[in-house]
């Protein structure tokens, strides 16, 4: 394709450094659709002739055609999906496949079909977080009255509903879903017409291919728009982002499903088994959407770092700018998909979380807030003296509204028999009421907006 000027061809290492096909092949609908566009527009501006352009995008059609029967080939010689496309081409229509690459070049061709592909990845996570969301929304609901420990320090801090605790999900990846939106907006101008750095001197309709392809309008400067790769990494960040919010429902889940704590049983279907230990049920796939979220992190680095350094406008380390794209976004797809199979289909231990909730002294705050408001005690002094009642109930082994009142007034003598209707984690929760607060009234009005939000009601 370019051998004009060189006496001898590419060595062995030359072709093997330098080839993309195989693994920039993914690109192969993209860059066909990306062609039949440059090739309508070059007839509509009568750079080719409309019969000839037929002739070509019949050639493409039949190109796709076999790609989708028999994949793509790979051939090193041509070194990437765009050469292993026109070459084909030409060995189906003959030499007229030549004026395809009229004003364009691979620069503005690869930037083009990358932001095809990046901007369906996009679609592709954003339907699969709306799946998950609908998955949280609708267990949260079962679950809007559930008791179970709420947790600082992974200790048992102060009840809370699961509701509450699986809308928190429900909240991250609807900023998740936000940063996807931001990075497809951000991607909505079409390279295509850029060529190689400099723009070109035929008559080109750079808004034609713009609008065929599905973009607000083409790029404003020629040399930015061959040398960004803002919108992979725009793509790259929100995907590290919301794997981190995967990794850290898996690690919850993780945890849950473990013996001591039992409050969930993890659907066999995501769940396997030990080959030595007949009882055990391991949770690999959460553990590896926790190992995934650091190979997405991964591949944010690596594309970050291979672009730092470069000047304007193409340089070929930027063909490295697939892999970790391709590698993430294969990796988030799977990491949603498997976190709402588990969501969905999890069993919720909520007898257990209720009695781990009772044991851990998780109304421990209830009991100084109720001094402060019924006693009038200043917060830092309930604060102290409900510290000596959990003292005293640990060494006892009993939870907090097993003291008999006698002895919470040993402790201070202005606790009377109506704290132990505030001692309940019912009674904990329900006073939890201000907005975003652990209530089931609260968790109830969240999955109210979110249900509406989500489209389902
Ligand atoms: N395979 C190349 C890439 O993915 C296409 C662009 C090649 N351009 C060039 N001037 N060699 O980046």
């Amino acid at each position: 394709m370019w051998g004009g000027r060189f006496a001898d061809g590419p060595s062995a290492i030359m072709r093997e450094i330098n080839a993309s096909i195989p693994f920039d092949k993914a690109l192969w609908r993209q860059d066909i659709a990306a062609s039949k566009a440059h090739v309508a527009m070059l007839a509509a501006q009568k750079i080719v002739t409309a019969e000839d352009a037929r002739t070509i995008s019949e050639g493409l059609d039949q190109v796709a055609g076999e790609y989708e029967a028999n994949g793509v080939p790979e051939d090193w010689d041509l070194e990437d999906i765009h050469m292993t496309t026109e070459s084909r081409l030409a060995e189906l229509i003959g030499p007229v496949a030549g004026r395809l690459h009229t004003a364009r070049s691979r620069n503005d061709q690869v930037a083009t079909d990358f932001k095809l592909w990046v901007r369906d990845a996009i679609d592709r996570a954003d339907d699969g977080l709306k799946a998950l969301q609908i998955a949280l929304v609708t267990r949260a609901d079962e679950n809007a009255a559930s008791i179970m420990p709420g947790f600082t320090h992974l200790q048992t801090a102060q009840p809370v509903t699961l509701g509450h605790h699986l809308m928190a999900y429900y909240e991250m990846t609807a900023r998740d879903r936000d940063r996807f939106a931001d990075a497809r907006r951000r991607l909505a101008l079409c390279p295509l017409g850029s060529a190689a750095l400099a723009g070109t001197g035929f008559p080109i309709d750079r808004d034609m291919t713009a609008e065929a392809l599905g973009f607000d309008g083409p790029t404003h400067n020629s040399l930015d728009a061959v040398s960004d790769r803002d919108f992979a990494l725009d793509y790259l960040m929100a995907a590290s982002q919301c794997s981190l919010h995967m990794s850290r429902l898996a690690e919850e889940l993780i945890i849950w499903a473990s013996q001591p704590y039992g409050f969930v049983r993890m659907p066999d279907t995501l769940s396997t088994g030990s080959s030595i230990m007949p009882q055990k049920k391991n949770p690999d796939a959460a553990e590896l959407v926790r190992g995934h979220a650091g190979r997405i992190v991964g591949c944010v680095t690596s594309l970050m770092i291979s672009m730092k350094g470069l000047p304007l406008a193409y340089s070929k380390d930027m063909q490295n700018d697939k892999p970790p794209v391709f590698e993430a976004a294969g990796l988030l797809d799977l990491c949603i998909a498997a976190m709402t199979g588990m969501v969905a289909d999890s069993t919720f231990n909520t007898d257990r979380m209720r009695e781990a909730a009772e044991l851990g002294y998780a109304t421990a705050t209830d009991l100084a807030d109720w001094l402060v408001v019924q006693a009038d005690i200043p917060f830092r002094e309930a604060h102290h003296i409900t510290g000596a009642a959990v003292k005293l109930a640990e060494t006892r082994g009993v939870a907090l509204d097993a003291l008999p009142l006698a002895d919470l007034k040993a402790i201070d003598e202005r606790i009377e028999e109506s704290v132990f209707a505030a001692l309940s984690v019912d009674a904990s929760v329900a006073a939890r009421s201000s907005y975003g607060g652990t209530a089931p009234n609260q968790v109830r009005s969240q999955v109210k907006r979110a249900r509406k939000e989500l489209g389902m009601e």
